[in-house]
Order: C-alpha cells, then sequence, then structure tokens
C-alpha cells in the first residue's frame, strides 16, 4: 500500500439496474454475482483499499441491501464459526468486515436525474477540493499493481484529471466511452482531449474503450453541476460522466492510462462468464481439479442419455 497516497476517497456507484444480466440480477444486484470466491464489488473495494483509499462511498438504490449486509461485520457469525472450530471461514467472514472498516465504506442513496454521472454528483458533497477515484463495480481487473494505484501514479505525475483505458477491437466502440487521443507520452500515458459516449465504429476517435476507472477533480464535478442545472431546465437526456469529461477536456488538461493488466467488463454476460471461468482456473485449489475434469472426455457425475 502507498506510504502516502494523494488521492484518499472513492466513489462506486451501484444504483445501476443490471438489466443486461437478467434474468441473473431479478433479486441480486449485479454487484453482488460471483466472480471466483467473492462477488464482483469485493474486488473493487480490495482494490481500493490496496491503493491507500481510506473513504469509500457506495452510491446505491432501492434492492441493493445485500451490499451493506455483505461488508457489515457479523462478529456472531464469526463468533459461532469460532466456537464450532471453523477457523478459516471465521477468518474469511472477519477480513471482509475488516476491508470495509479500513475502506471506512460509507453508503448514499442515489436520487436526481438518470445517468451514471448523478451518483458521482451525490457523493460529491463531501469531497471539498480534493481528486477523487470514480470506479465501476461491473470493471473487475486482475493486474500485479492494482488499476487504481496505475491511476493515482497517472494523476500525481500530471496532476490532471486521468482515465483508465485499454485497448479495444473497432467493432466495441458501440459499448464504451472513446477518448480522442491527442498525443502518446509513453508508459501507458496518453494525452486526452475529448472522450465520445459509444460512437459508432466509423465515428469512434480511437481504439481506446474507457473502462470504468477515473480520477476526477472538483472542475468535473462543476461540470456535472452544471449538466444537472440544465437538465432541470429541459428535463431531456441523462446526466454522463463522459459528457463532463468531455466539455473538461476542450480546454484543459485530460489524460488517459492505460492499465497494465487484465480487464473483464462483468456488466456484459459474456465477459462475465469469461471471468468466472478465468478466476476459476486461477485458483490454485480447485483450478487443476477444473483443468483434469474438462480434459475428461466425460465428468464424473454424469449418466448416459435415456433418449
Ligand atoms: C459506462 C460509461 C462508458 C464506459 C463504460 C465502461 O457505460 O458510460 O463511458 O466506457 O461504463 O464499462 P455502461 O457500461 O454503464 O453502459
Amino acid at each position: 500500500m502507498p506510504a502516502n497516497p494523494t488521492i484518499r476517497r472513492a466513489v462506486i456507484p451501484a444504483a445501476g439496474l443490471g438489466s443486461r444480466l437478467l434474468p441473473l440480477t431479478k433479486a441480486t444486484p449485479k454487484e453482488m454475482l460471483p466472480v471466483g470466491d467473492r462477488p464482483v464489488i469485493e474486488h473493487t473495494v480490495r482494490e481500493l483499499v490496496a491503493s491507500g483509499i481510506t473513504d469509500i462511498t457506495i452510491v446505491v438504490s432501492g434492492g441493493k441491501s445485500l451490499i451493506q449486509d455483505h461488508f457489515r461485520p457479523n462478529p456472531t457469525l464469526v463468533e459461532q464459526l469460532r466456537a464450532d472450530g471453523k477457523k478459516e471461514y471465521a477468518d474469511a467472514v472477519e477480513e471482509v468486515g475488516e476491508l470495509a472498516r479500513q475502506g471506512h465504506i460509507t453508503y448514499l442513496d442515489q436520487h436526481g436525474p438518470y445517468g451514471n454521472g448523478t451518483p458521482v454528483l451525490n457523493a460529491a458533497r463531501s469531497f471539498g477540493d480534493e481528486p477523487v477515484l470514480v470506479l465501476w463495480p461491473d470493471d473487475v481487473f486482475v493486474a500485479e499493481v492494482p488499476r487504481a494505484q496505475q491511476l493515482i501514479r497517472a494523476y500525481e505525475s500530471t496532476n490532471c484529471p486521468v482515465l483508465a483505458l485499454m485497448p479495444m477491437a473497432p467493432a466495441e466502440s458501440q459499448r464504451y466511452g472513446v477518448p480522442v487521443v491527442k498525443e502518446d507520452l509513453g508508459e501507458g500515458l496518453l494525452r486526452i482531449t475529448g472522450l465520445v459516449e459509444k460512437p459508432k465504429p466509423a465515428d469512434a476517435p480511437s481504439a481506446y474503450a474507457a473502462i470504468g476507472g477515473y480520477v476526477i477533480t472538483p472542475a468535473i464535478i462543476d461540470e456535472l453541476r452544471e449538466q444537472t442545472r440544465r437538465w432541470y431546465e429541459h428535463r431531456q437526456g441523462e446526466i454522463y460522466l463522459t459528457d463532463a469529461i468531455n466539455a473538461y477536456a476542450t480546454t484543459r488538461a485530460v489524460y488517459g492510462q492505460v492499465i497494465s493488466g487484465r480487464w473483464y467488463d462483468t456488466g456484459n454476460p459474456a465477459d462475465y462468464l469469461v471471468a468466472q471461468m478465468a478466476t476459476a482456473l486461477a485458483h490454485p485449489e480447485y483450478g487443476p481439479i477444473l483443468r483434469k475434469l474438462a480434459l475428461e472426455s466425460s465428468a464424473p457425475h454424469t449418466t448416459p442419455s435415456t433418449s
């Protein structure tokens, strides 16, 4: 963990409906779906705590209380498990509570116009003049240096807002914010002059996707405020963080950091399944068993078809 991180705060917007994953997400928030041996959102919280973040706001909506339940310490359960001699499970439960304590997780209910800029603005009341990290919880990273830390380093070297980027295939552009790249400064750092939300492949300004990790500054919050003010005048459209960053980037410096590591966009069904398989195969205990089963002509618990 970095000794004196310049960024202490982070926001995780977690009020979305998870429509692309229905019916899986009918009762279970998409942030609580398992990837490996823990829910998706715990990967994000771990990443933040490992990067020195000590103030995490999770913005939720109705039906998301499972997220709070997951992170709430449960001393009664821990005590029971210890009394039953199940130390390993007791430690695992305790560790999640400890993670929430280290990250000082607090929760806010989302309110305001539709769109992913609204939860950021909701949380902004407590930001003061500090830069903050915004991470969508459905983008899971497996990286030697956590993605959040890579973003913090880029912020420290530029003192400007930073977007997490990954290369993408042109056909994917309609799923992501795509940056306008002005200059490649080496080591994955790019100077950005705009950000276009979900362009058609022919209109995509670059071959990079903004992948749900941002360092934003108070001036970007001002852009969100302005968008929201206009929304209340016309009551049209949505409040997008992408639009606020784009408006800011037309006149002021913004950077993109290409993240080293493996990215899973677990908000989309195919990538979610890939994330599950990859984490299962990488598991020290279950990975070898799965590999062996996959290589066998028939799994051990299979009976011949009767038809
Ligand atoms: C959001 C952002 C988009 C970004 C994407 C990353 O889109 O609006 O700019 O590229 O997250 O996952 P969503 O996935 O919510 O449609």
